[in-house]
């Protein structure tokens, strides 16, 4: 079965939510919550080359918190070689959600700190609840960002805002938040889940190769010259025609029709 007594996994017509559930340690990510996280995104990609699955949701667990940061206690006596491994570790499952051929969006209520932040980060997109907060706390420990935070928060906002971010520990509140870009959208709490959920059931509607194609070339092009990424751009687009989800699309929509896609 997937899922472990700290993570939880449902699906529910073809959108799996996957709930990190240590609410006691306000969801705080050790290695074993780390090493659960791979193993349902590698079933969960599996899951989507199939068509079983069509959107992630990732969320915490309570009331107070989406994930206050990796597990300080769990670090605190790590050595240079383990703490590389954990850092590989949470890196991977960044890795892991940014490739999978579906939309990814992370729920964030109450703290996304640290490493907390930067699994939201590794999702495609952030909607917040009123009552988020967001912030790199690291050095505060005398540490860094370790799960692709100093990266990952300085494409999605800038280098400058990163920067202030990363060096001071300072925490933003959801609306900080969504004016420097670092969320999508801000709703009341008990609107978030809802709402992503409501997001991630119309993206599964769409043609599945062609959003596994969009989010492919998106993110491989954010790391690219422009020309290059506009290369890559020219290639997809084209090879989609190979497809019959386009041919159904193009032909729903001369039809007058819904178009039903198979992911083909
Ligand atoms: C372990 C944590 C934790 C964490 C909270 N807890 N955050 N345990 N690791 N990151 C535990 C507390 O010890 C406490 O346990 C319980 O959760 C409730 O937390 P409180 O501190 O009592 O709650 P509150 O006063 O409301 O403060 C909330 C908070 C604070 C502001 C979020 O807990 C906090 O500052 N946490 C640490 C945040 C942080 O520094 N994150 C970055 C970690 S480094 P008990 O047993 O006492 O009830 C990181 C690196 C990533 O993420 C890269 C790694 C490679």
């Amino acid at each position: 079965m997937l899922g472990t007594d700290t993570l939880l996994v449902s699906d529910d017509a073809r959108v799996r939510v996957v709930t990190i559930s240590r609410p006691k340690a306000l969801n705080a990510l050790n290695p074993e919550v780390i090493a659960g996280l791979s193993q349902v995104l590698d079933d969960t990609a599996a899951a989507a080359r199939a068509g079983d699955v069509r959107a992630l949701v990732l969320t915490g667990a309570g009331e107070k918190s989406f994930v206050a940061g990796a597990d300080i206690a769990a670090m605190a006596d790590m050595s240079v070689g383990t703490a590389r491994e954990f850092a590989r570790a949470g890196h991977g499952v960044g890795e892991a959600l940014a490739g999978l051929p579906i939309p990814t969006i992370a729920a964030v209520h109450g703290f996304a700190l640290g490493g907390g932040c930067e699994l939201a980060l590794a999702c495609d997109f952030i909607y917040a609840a009123e009552n988020a907060k967001f912030g790199q706390p690291e050095v505060k420990l005398g540490v860094i960002p370790g799960f692709g935070g100093t990266q990952r928060l300085a494409r999605r906002v800038g280098l400058a805002r990163a920067l202030e971010l990363c060096l001071t520990g300072d925490t933003i509140d959801a609306a900080e938040a969504a004016r420097i870009g670092l969320v999508n959208r801000v709703l009341p709490a008990a609107e978030l889940l809802p709402a992503a959920l409501a997001t991630a059931r119309k993206i599964a509607e769409m043609g599945p190769v062609a959003v596994a194609e969009a989010k492919r070339v998106l993110h491989a092009g954010a790391g690219l010259p422009l020309a290059q990424a506009n290369a890559l751009e020219i290639e997809a687009f084209a090879g989609l025609f190979d497809t019959a989800d386009q041919k159904e699309g193009m032909a729903a929509f001369l039809g007058k029709r819904k178009p039903e896609f198979r992911g083909q």
